[in-house]
């Protein structure tokens, strides 16, 4: 058995955008790795994308917390086992998580959500105005993140947005495993009283929400009905925030992108895709448990042995993403569809790829068949100037991967790119209003994301354009003019 790394090692993320360096190290070596748990469990880690999808969409992984080993501590100490509570249906496994989440599903539709934009739209609005009155400058978490999701998950699942000091602060302090038990037990109680509260008014006062049309099919109990409550918000909240502030944050700081983004904000949807691979913010807790021995990536795991699966390492995996640690929006490189690109990372590895064809779920590469959304199709039959955003994102983890596949993750994409083109069009000169370097990380939460995020709006002087240490993609690629003629084979694997 190779040595085993501690789960310190795993935890031990100092960087903005990048997730910790052991994992590159793994990924080439032992994309499958014995870890060391809190609890001393002598378990897994898994660190490439193929072997991270291949966990979560194995049935033989389970979630249940009551045989897993939790990657992370609390206050210090190890997270104990513990059973799921009734309705809490993400620490289930299929047939229990299956029954609960389907009394959800037509929540979050695409059509369905689709409906919020307007409400999305108007808070999106709320808060530029609310940025405006601070004058040149504000801290975009505080005034625009975590509002705007708020604003709308709140109404949606069911809960008075009015109230939120009663139950706003508990996803992040839950989630921070720095707190001890009795800090967190002492956070849960009211914000539980509170929903409790909440449900026995929409029980005599129904209204348009979750909770209330959950109450009308009769099908769960009260404690039921509490926990699917604490779910939404708890899984909701904290990572779309997060994933909004570094996104942000991460656009502001690579000034290209930016101007490749605002040079056709139409292309918003691919470059959310992007920022999501890019900060891929559920960073530690992703974890699964062997219900029977399994043969996985050429390692035997044990029966009752937990495998952690890296979503931040899976999405910066150079075997399915090219120059994965580039946040990639430019489209300019990628204006010829018969023109092959070459790349050369800023880790000095040169990958190459031919425009027309791209990765697919099961296959290394293939071409772009009919009926799949392709920028190359695109660029053929409309605009060649414009062919879309660089980077294919088909099949990045950021939402998870299999049964528990993140259930909101259509909302999310919703207030991510409402909230960023209203934020783009309002304010031209949007940038970091500290150098990067300084803006304050929260690196040991399980959703990674900033403290705060000081932006400013105040037009420019020409010379003060890279005041706040702005950063050019390494990512240097140029039309290699001999492939220029016509579209090269399938890239080789
Ligand atoms: C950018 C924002 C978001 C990210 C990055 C994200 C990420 C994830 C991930 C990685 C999982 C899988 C967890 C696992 O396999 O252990 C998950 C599950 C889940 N997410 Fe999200 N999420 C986001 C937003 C939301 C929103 C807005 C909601 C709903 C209000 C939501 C509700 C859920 C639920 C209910 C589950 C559990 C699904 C199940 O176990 O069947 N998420 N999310």
């Amino acid at each position: 058995m190779s040595e085993a790394i501690s789960y310190e090692d795993a935890w031990a993320r100092i960087d903005k955008f990048d997730p910790p360096a052991i994992f590159d190290e793994l990924r080439k070596g032992r994309p499958l790795a014995r870890m060391v748990y809190p609890d001393g469990h002598v378990g897994w880690i898994a660190t490439s994308h193929e072997l991270v999808r291949q966990v979560l969409g194995d049935p033989r992984f389970s979630h249940d917390m009551q045989i897993g080993h939790c990657p992370v501590t609390i206050g210090g100490s190890p997270i104990p086992q513990f059973p799921a509570e009734p309705g809490m249906f993400i620490h289930m496994d299929p047939p229990d998580q299956a029954r609960y989440r389907r009394l959800l599903t037509k929540e979050f539709t695409v059509r369905g959500v689709s409906q919020l934009a307007p409400a999305v739209e108007a808070v999106a609005a709320e808060q530029i105005a609310e940025m405006r009155a601070q004058g040149n400058t504000a801290d975009f978490l505080e005034t625009f993140a975590q509002p705007l999701i708020l604003k709308v998950l709140a109404p949606l699942i069911g809960l008075d947005y009015s109230q939120r000091d009663r139950f706003a602060e508990a996803p992040a302090v839950t989630h921070d495993p720095s707190i001890d038990l009795q800090t967190l037990m002492d956070t849960m109680q009211p914000v539980v009283e509170f929903v409790h509260e909440t449900l026995a008014r929409k029980k005599s006062t129904p209204g348009d929400d979750i909770i209330s049309r959950l109450i009308k099919t009769g099908e769960l109990s009260d404690e039921e009905l509490a926990n699917f409550t604490l779910l939404l918000l708890f899984a909701g909240y904290e990572t779309t925030e997060g994933a909004l502030a570094t996104g942000t944050f991460a656009l502001l700081h690579h000034t290209e992108q930016l101007a490749a983004l605002r040079g056709d904000l139409t292309k918003i949807d691919d470059a959310v895709e992007e920022i999501l691979r890019y900060v891929t913010v559920n960073q530690y807790m992703i974890f699964r448990t062997a219900l029977e021995d399994v043969e996985l990536g050429g390692e035997s795991v044990r029966k009752g042995e937990t495998v952690t699966v890296s979503l931040p390492a899976a999405n910066r995996d150079p075997a399915k993403f090219d120059c994965p640690a580039q946040l990639d929006l430019d489209p300019s490189s990628a204006g010829h569809p018969f023109v092959k690109i070459n790349r050369t990372c800023s880790t000095g590895v040169k990958q190459s790829r031919t425009p027309g064809h791209r990765t697919v779920p099961g296959f290394r590469s293939a071409p772009v068949g009919p009926g799949r959304r392709s920028w190359f199709r695109q660029s053929r039959t409309s605009d060649l100037r414009s062919p879309g955003l660089d980077r294919d994102t088909t099949g990045h983890v950021a939402f998870g991967y299999g049964v528990h596949q993140c259930m909101g993750q259509n909302l999310a994409r919703l207030v991510l790119r409402i909230g960023l083109r209203s934020l783009l069009d309002a304010f031209p000169d949007l940038r970091l209003a500290v150098p990067a370097d300084e803006i304050p990380l929260r690196t040991k939460q399980n959703v990674f994301s900033v403290k705060s995020l000081p932006v400013s709006w105040q037009p420019l002087l020409p010379h003060a354009a890279t005041a706040t240490g702005s950063h050019r993609s390494g990512c240097s690629r140029r039309p290699n003019t001999r492939q220029a003629r016509k579209p090269t084979s399938i890239r080789s694997s």
